[in-house]
């Protein structure tokens, strides 16, 4: 059975405040449970991603359960070179 890696817990306690971090696919799976994590340790967090309706959702969504940091939503269509650019 292959091991499980698991990221250090102390790394999960670090004081992230004065950062900023950009996820993109913040909206859902790895990239949400990432974006929670960045904010619940104070970073500023720019969660970018293709459809910012559902971004703001998810955001008002980890806000309700508590962070120390911020959160943005910001429209990136990582399909279109254009979107990148903007
Ligand atoms: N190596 C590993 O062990 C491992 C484990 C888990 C995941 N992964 C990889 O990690 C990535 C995320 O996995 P996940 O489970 O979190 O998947 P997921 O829940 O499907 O999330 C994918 C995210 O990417 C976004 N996305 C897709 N196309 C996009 C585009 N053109 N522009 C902007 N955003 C776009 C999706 O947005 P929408 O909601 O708008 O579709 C969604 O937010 C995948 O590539 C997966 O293969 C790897």
């Amino acid at each position: 059975m292959p091991k499980t890696l698991m990221c250090p817990k102390e790394l999960l306690a670090i004081d992230l405040s004065g950062r900023t971090y950009i996820v993109t696919g913040g909206n859902s799976g790895v990239g949400l449970v990432t974006v929670g994590q960045l904010a619940k340790q104070g970073a500023h967090v720019v969660l970018a991603c293709r459809r910012p309706q559902e971004g703001e959702k998810v955001k008002s969504q980890i806000i309700s359960v508590g962070i120390r940091g911020s959160i943005e939503v910001l429209d990136l269509d990582l399909a279109s070179l254009a979107s990148v650019r903007s």
